[in-house]
Order: C-alpha cells, then structure tokens, then sequence
C-alpha cells in the first residue's frame, strides 16, 4: 500500500493511548504459555508480531482464548503446557517478520525433547540467528540452520546444563532466550550484557513465580523451575509513542497527551535525548503496572532543538528509535551523530542505510558508516517517494517526516505498520482533528 503524506495545516492536539508494548506482550504471552495454569492477559498488542506470537504458541500446545478485541488491546486468556511442555507441531512454526518471536521461541524449545523448525517471512529469514543459537548450543540444545546461519532454523531440544555467558552484543532477545532456556537447566546460569537492554524478562519472570537475581549488567535464574500462571496489564508502548512524540514536535502549534506509557528506562533513552536537545516533554509518573513504571508522556511544538550526541552505551536505550529520532534530528540546529549503532544493520531492515538514503532523498544530509550515522540538522526537507524495505519502524519514521517535508512524499508497502502499530494513520489524523481517544 502506498501511503501519501503532505504537510499538515493543522496542529496535533490532544491525547490517544498508544497500543500495549509489543516486547511485553510477546513475553506476556510467551510466558502465560510456557506456566501451569490459566493466566488472564490485558491490554496486549493487537499486531502482525504478536499474532506470530500467539501461532507459535498454539501450534505448540497453549490455548489461547482472546475474551476481547477492544480498541485498548486484546483480553487474552491463556491456558499454558506447563510442567507437560510444549507438544511438537506438525509443521514448521511461522514467526512472519517478528525477530522476537523466534528467538524467544528458540530459548524456550531448548530443553524440551521435541523437534521444531522455526521459520520467517524474507525479512526475517536474512537475520542472524547465531547469536542465539551457538549460546543455546553451548548449553546443549541442537540445531540445524539454512546457509550463513539463519531461518529457517531446526531446533532439537534435550537436556541442558547451566552457564555463564558474556554476550558480546547488548540484545534483550539473546539474553531472555539464555534465561528461559536456563529454566530447564539444573543450576544457575547467569546472562552478562555489555550495556543495559531491556529488562521485561527480569521484571516480569518473578510474576510467573521465578526469581532472577541482578547484579549490575548479569542476571541469573536457577533451575529446574517452572512457570505459575500469572494475571499481566500490559502498559502502552513507547517505542510506538516515540512517533507521536516526534510529530508533534516537528508540527508547529502541536500539544500532544500519551497516557499509560512504559516509562522502564531501558526503553525510553529516546526522551533522554530528546531533553537534551532540548525539546519541551513533560513525563508525570502514574502507577507500576505489573513490575513496569508507567506514565504520562506531553509534548508540545519545540521552535529550536539543537544537535546532540547519541553514544554506544545509550544506543540499547533507544535502538528502535534511531530512525524516528534521525527525522527529528532534520529540524535540529547543528548535527548529530548516533555512535555504535552497527545494530541497526541486522534489524527487520537495514536501517542504517535505508535512514541515511531517505533523509538524503528528502533533501536533508546524512551520512552512514558501519556503525555510525550522522545528520545535519537545518535543512528543510523535500517531499520525495520512499519505500519502506517493509519495514514498520521505517514506515512511521517516514510518515513523520512527510508531515514536514514541503509537497508530497510518498511511501511504498505502508502496511508494514501492522507489525507493530496497526492504528499508526488513524492515531496522526485524530490528533490532527483535535479528536482524542
Ligand atoms: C526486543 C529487543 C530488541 C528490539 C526489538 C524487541 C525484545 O532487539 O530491537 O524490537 O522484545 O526483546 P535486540 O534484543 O536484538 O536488540
């Protein structure tokens, strides 16, 4: 689908909930499956990513029942294997685009005695799996990958020994599928990051009844354990907000509310910066939900932001909203400059390259090394035609700088929005007619 966008004439105003976070939901599905018992589930992510979810694990023996499909999110009750295990699936288990999913899924099937192959649509089948699966293998899991190490992937579970692992890369995927495969392990295995990733696994594992224990950048379960079913409020997703947040600082006369936000600092270093440039963001602190602080997001029209420096360490922080934030770093004054982001070039696209290409087709400047991007803020952007590589994140991050760009841009497969945001049009256009849900 091809989605066109020009400038608006009209100021975002007003307040919409964003939809339930997307790496919460796949856990609180995830997890409500892997438990003993029947766990209720509010507020989840109703997008392509989480259904890949659900799939995977109702092909694998879980009962999945959604009780509500309301505008804030499916009610989802799930009847989990337990202490049974998953069954094996008849045929290969579709995880679609979602990166989460399978590798997960991966941690999970370790150390049961079944055969599973996980596979994914072309995005995700050109995505490293290594990461996940040589750590795994170390623990004694066995797989089998197609060529270069990626999907599809055959995964033969069996009985597994703890470890101590020192991942290389900071990745809340590998670390929560080390974890969740450690709970067949007898004893403790403990998970090192180089810098903090998310951290909803270690929040939301003790709810189901595991305890994990955190020291600085580790964190250890021991086994064998297993899951207690659990009832999880889902929270509303910042990496989803970070868009709203953007337009309405790049749309003059803008006063946007985003209620219910996750406010967990492992996921909004994207606000972090965005003060430091200094944009006008009020956060007013509302109530944990389920292990997760949670909060108002206001953000009003910023005349003058100003350049920054992003560094490696922050990077975790925000890996998801380099590319929104790269849009915003146009109207800046000055430059900025994203260190250590060479992540970006192993997600659902390349969105190192492909940021740096849209920005410079829109007129503005950007320049993209392995693992670097800088942009030059002050130029006004030209709308232009930009293809989305079927890439959610992308497809928002474009749709934002289309409201700013003078003429028309224009952006191609559109409809990956529904990886993670399907209500993405209709959110930008309540806000622009002052309509708030
Ligand atoms: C996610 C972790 C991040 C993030 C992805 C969701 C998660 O990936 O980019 O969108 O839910 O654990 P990495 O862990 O590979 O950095």
């Amino acid at each position: 689908m091809r989605y066109h966008v020009r400038p608006t004439a009209s100021p975002l105003i007003g307040s919409v909930r964003v939809p339930g976070d997307k790496s919460i939901s796949h856990r609180a599905v995830l997890f409500s499956a892997m438990a003993d018992g029947t766990s209720r589930i509010t507020g989840v992510l109703d997008s392509a990513d989480v259904r890949s979810t659900i799939a995977a694990v109702s092909a694998l023996g879980a009962v999945v029942e959604i009780i509500a499909e309301e505008t804030d999110g499916l009610t989802l009750l799930v009847h989990g294997w337990g202490s049974d295990g998953p069954v094996e699936p008849v045929g290969p288990i579709d995880c679609g685009n979602s990166g989460t999913t399978i590798r997960l899924l991966l941690g999970v099937l370790a150390g049961w005695g079944i055969h599973a192959v996980l596979t994914g649509d072309e995005s995700l089948s050109r995505r490293p799996m290594r990461r996940v699966t040589a750590p795994l293998a170390e623990m004694g899991a066995r797989f089998e990958t197609a060529e270069g190490g990626v999907a599809p992937v055959g995964i033969s579970g069996s009985a597994l020994a703890p470890a101590d692992f020192d991942l290389p890369v900071a990745s809340a995927q590998v670390k929560t599928a080390l974890l969740l495969a450690a709970l067949r392990a007898p004893g403790t295995t403990t998970v090192c990051e180089p810098a903090p990733s998310r951290d909803h696994t270690e929040r939301m594992l003790p709810g189901f009844g595991v305890p994990v224990t955190r020291d600085g950048l580790c964190a250890s379960v021991t086994g064998p354990t297993s899951l207690t079913a659990a009832d999880v409020a889902v929270p509303a997703d910042p990496s989803s907000a970070a868009f709203l947040v953007g337009a309405a600082l790049l749309v003059r006369g803008s006063d946007v509310t985003l209620p219910g936000i996750s406010l967990n600092t492992t996921r909004i270093g994207f606000l972090r910066v965005l003060a430091r440039m200094g944009a006008d963001i009020d956060v007013t602190q509302g109530p944990d939900v389920c292990g997760e602080p949670t909060g108002d997001v206001r953000v009003r029209f910023t005349e003058r932001l100003d350049g920054t420096t992003i560094t490696a360490e922050e990077v975790p922080s925000l890996i998801d909203e380099v590319p929104l934030l790269a849009i915003v770093a146009t109207a800046a004054v000055g430059t900025t400059r994203f260190e250590g982001v060479g992540e970006l070039r192993v997600k659902e696209s390349d969105r190192l390259a492909a940021i740096a290409d849209a920005i410079n087709a829109l007129q503005g400047g950007a320049v993209a090394t392995e693992d670097t991007l800088t942009v030059t803020g002050g130029r006004p952007l030209v709308g232009a035609e930009l293809d989305s590589l079927a890439d959610h994140r992308l497809a928002m991050a474009f749709a934002i700088a289309g409201l700013v760009a003078e003429g028309e841009t224009v952006i191609d497969r559109f409809e990956a929005v529904d990886v993670s945001y399907p209500g993405f049009a209709g959110d930008v256009k309540t806000l622009m007619e002052g309509t708030s849900h």
